[in-house]
């Protein structure tokens, strides 16, 4: 993986995203260290991020290296007019590795082909965010002892969420058996889908959640996002479609597990937090491992 740039989740191979994992594993026994002493890693964000900006500093502070970067475009040259390309190229040099999120779908691709050094996008418009799949998978691996043959519920914004997408794409190489629940309008993408399909997995679609709680082990709620609509009115419409509360999770499977990327808005209730099966803000915490597992194998240092 050195030097490899991570845009797409589907860049790395099933092989590859596990060798992570297990890397991961042991940087959760031993998360503070010296190896990244000599690097620097660019941390570009334009768009908000508080759990994908923080966990990857995090990570780079632990192992002892520095991070130099933006939380805001509007504090750079970009408000003067300055181009991606030139953003990028003028970054790399001063940097050993690039993590990036933009709102524009595409972005990192574009990015990655451009950059002398690599680039991780955190984050591209409603296409991707591969770096959340890999925790997600790390999460899930976790608490069910096992990738395979699960049967994963996927709940909210299905058609905007990019680490639906990318977690689509990525549960494929586990025999999964997909329960999406959205309503109609936020359906998952038929790009996506296409992928279950050509490993002739299966998925169920439904619109309302309770008739999926008691058959599945993992459920994955996510966020209606505000900021993916171009109609304010038709947000307001289905914003509060869904609401998980503690009464909902009572006769699920012993090892049923709540995950959620995060942030949430009243998707979750505050009372499903401390349930054992609420398992999102330690999924949280797996993205320092798992981001330190990333960096260290592009840098060739794991
Ligand atoms: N999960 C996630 O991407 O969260 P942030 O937007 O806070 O980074």
């Amino acid at each position: 993986m050195k030097n490899k740039s991570l845009v797409s989740i589907n860049d790395y191979s099933k092989e590859e995203q596990l060798h992570i994992l297990d890397i991961a594993q042991e940087f959760e026994k031993n998360p503070v260290q010296t190896i990244l002493q000599d690097h620097v890693i660019a941390s570009l964000f334009f768009e908000p991020s508080t759990r994908t900006r923080l966990s990857f500093e995090s990570a780079v502070n632990r192992l002892g290296g520095k991070v130099v970067g933006f939380s805001e475009a509007s504090n750079t040259s970009v408000k003067k007019g300055e181009s991606l390309r030139d953003t990028i190229l003028t970054v790399a040099n001063y940097s050993d590795l690039i993590v990036m999120r933009n709102p524009i779908d595409g972005s990192a691709r574009f990015a990655s082909e451009i950059s002398p050094v690599p680039i991780i996008n955190a984050g591209d418009g409603a296409n991707q965010h591969p770096t959340q799949t890999l925790l997600d998978l790390y999460s899930i691996r976790k608490t069910q002892g096992t990738l395979d043959n699960l049967d994963v519920a996927m709940v909210g914004d299905l058609k905007y969420g990019r680490t639906i997408h990318s977690l689509v794409i990525a549960l494929c190489n586990f025999n999964t058996t997909f329960h999406l629940v959205s309503p109609v309008e936020l359906k998952l993408p038929s790009s996506v889908k296409m992928h279950i399909k050509e490993r002739n997995l299966t998925y169920h679609q439904y619109t309302e959640m309770d008739e999926v709680l008691p058959k599945v082990d993992v459920l994955y709620m996510t966020r209606i996002q505000r900021e993916r609509f171009s109609d304010p009115l038709e947000y307001e419409r289905i914003k509060n479609v869904y609401n998980l509360h503690k009464g909902m999770i009572e006769d699920t499977k012993d090892n049923f597990r709540v995950l959620h990327p995060l942030p949430r808005v009243n998707e979750i209730s505050v009372n499903v937090d401390q349930s054992p099966k609420a398992y999102y803000f330690e999924q949280a915490l797996n993205g320092v491992f798992v981001r330190q597992a990333l960096m260290t194998s592009i840098l060739g240092i794991k």
